[in-house]
């Protein structure tokens, strides 16, 4: 796909990332950096065009029956291997990281989508990747070029959930499509990663003390970058059947050609080749 396609597919009004030496440009970087001075999310709302949107959406149901649905109770800071469905139990079982948490959601890989899907096309696009370079404020930061697990599709339907956990990467992209009608937020939890070893709130969050959680008011368009590495966050449960939860993720990694490798991708998707 060319980039003019690519970019027409972004909110260039308010996103002005076709051109990365203007004026305009520079004071987007800056005010999207600032936005990480107190908190861990940088919240871009409607940086997709609605027509992007409805052309994504258009394609990605259309494939329902190929998802696939991933399901781990797994502790939230990543004491396990990621490659495997087992959940630590080395640890004390009064540890706040020996608590379980329900990871229930669907899968679609990078080669199941096709060449025109927007946001494969945006992936690809180069000013889309020096804008979160800039925005991250890091000098490597590269697309990946793994063909299942570039740009995945995420699916939460009634009952779906991405239970507390910590990210084993530095940062995330992600852009959400639907939002569901009840449920699916993307909550956080500022300073309570490994970094903090905050675990004594980690126990009160996971009975329930939202006291310090917050929630990004994402809607159809959002794109959020997020950095996930020391920070508690989930998606809570969808509560209705009336509309599904589809979010895209878009993979970078700092160093250029990361594979993620058959393991990961036998995790997520349940096979490690793309389709023939
Ligand atoms: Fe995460």
């Amino acid at each position: 796909m060319k980039t003019a396609d690519a970019a027409r597919f972004v909110n260039l009004g308010r996103y002005p990332i076709g051109d990365l030496v203007s004026a305009e440009y520079r004071a987007l970087v800056q005010c999207c950096r600032e936005q990480f001075d107190d908190a861990v999310s940088c919240h871009l709302p409607d940086f997709l065009r609605m027509d992007a949107i409805d052309a994504a959406l258009r394609e990605i149901d259309q494939k329902r029956n190929l998802q696939h649905l991933y399901i781990q109770h797994r502790g939230a800071y990543n004491l396990e291997d990621p490659r495997t469905a087992k959940h630590q139990t080395a640890l004390d079982p009064e540890d706040a990281r020996s608590m379980p948490h329900r990871r229930h959601q669907r899968w679609i890989g990078t080669d199941d989508l096709s060449e025109v899907c927007p946001v494969k096309a945006i992936y690809d696009w180069p000013n889309l990747t020096q804008f979160v370079r800039d925005v991250l404020d890091v000098p490597e930061l590269y697309t990946v070029d793994d063909p299942l697990m570039r740009v995945l599709i995420n699916v939460h339907i009634q009952g779906d959930e991405l239970g507390w956990h910590v990210d084993s990467h530095d940062y995330a992209v992600t852009i959400l499509l639907r939002g569901a009608k009840q449920g699916g937020l993307y909550q956080y939890v500022p300073m309570t990663g490994p970094g903090d070893e905050n675990y004594e709130y980690a126990a009160k969050l996971f009975e329930g003390d939202v006291s310090r959680v917050r929630t990004v008011p994402m809607g159809p368009g959002s794109m959020v970058i997020f950095r996930g590495r020391n920070t508690l966050h989930r998606v809570t449960p969808v509560v209705d059947n009336s509309q599904d939860r589809v979010l895209a993720l878009l993979a970078y990694d700092p160093v250029p050609g990361r594979n993620f490798g058959p393991s990961f991708r036998r995790n997520l998707l349940n096979r490690e080749t793309p389709r023939a």
